[in-house]
């Protein structure tokens, strides 16, 4: 395991788009595996950057992505798939057929989830896994409790996850319940995993993560058994590490 520190958000955002960016130019047909929420945006700004510079080339990358809500579609600004357009997509030249999120108005859950497990496949795995932290623990939407060997799943989010995720919506009540997620199973099975944490709402969780058992209580605590990972936090967000 490595484990980078960096200065602030910014720092982080920069040494994760550094590693991101190493993958697409070592391998240009890879697969990565993108995470929404707070902590990414700034490593999808600077790989744009980077992009606009000539730096990088996406044409033949494939991406999957960790999850979405179940309910929301493409269209609606607080879904993932919404998201990864805004913030990545529509600024590099990476082939939008070849993105997956998961589809979050399908009415067959089992089916989807199936479906979604038979692109990852497909595409021969991943590459590189990017994740955020949950302040619980959570990777995906893996949350505590979660069994260690699922793979693409619906989850019923958490009381906390929601409370977090509330500040993109209007109102509470408009947060969906329900989530896609890809499971442990999936996350473990990437190739390589970077995982970046910002923030001191997250210091527990990293510490959790990296020093404390292994336990579905605690998701990313599994991390530690993985071969090639990497996290890229931030010195809030290590404030609790010796
Ligand atoms: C997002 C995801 C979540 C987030 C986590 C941290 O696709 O899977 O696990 O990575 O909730 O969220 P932020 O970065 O908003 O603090």
């Amino acid at each position: 395991m490595i484990i980078y520190k960096a200065k602030d958000y910014q720092d982080m955002s920069r040494k994760a788009a550094n590693i991101i960016s190493a993958q697409v130019i070592m391998k240009p047909n890879c697969v990565l595996g993108l995470a929404t929420g707070s902590s990414p945006i700034g490593t999808y700004e600077q790989l744009v950057e980077w992009y606009n510079k000539g730096d990088l080339d996406f044409s033949k990358v494939t991406s999957i992505n960790l999850d979405e809500y179940k309910g929301l579609g493409p269209d609606n600004e607080q879904s993932y798939r919404y998201f990864m357009d805004t913030h990545l997509f529509n600024h590099v030249n990476i082939n939008k057929s070849r993105t997956f999120v998961p589809d979050g108005l399908a009415q067959d859950t089992e089916k989807a989830c199936a479906e979604y497990n038979q692109i990852i496949a497909q595409a021969g795995g991943i590459d590189l896994q990017l994740l955020g932290l949950g302040s619980n623990g959570h990777i995906g939407f893996n949350e505590p409790g979660a069994v260690f060997e699922q793979e693409t799943h619906c989850v019923d989010l958490t009381e906390s996850t929601i409370e977090a995720n509330k500040r993109f919506f209007s109102r509470i009540e408009d947060v969906p319940r329900q989530a896609y997620s890809m499971g442990i199973k999936s996350i473990m099975q990437a190739k390589k995993i970077l995982v970046i944490v910002s923030g001191e709402s997250k210091a527990n969780a990293l510490k959790q993560a990296l020093h404390g058992p292994i336990t579905p209580a605690l998701p990313a605590s599994i991390l530690q058994l993985h071969n090639d990972v990497t996290f890229v936090a931030d010195e809030a967000a290590m404030s609790l590490l010796d």
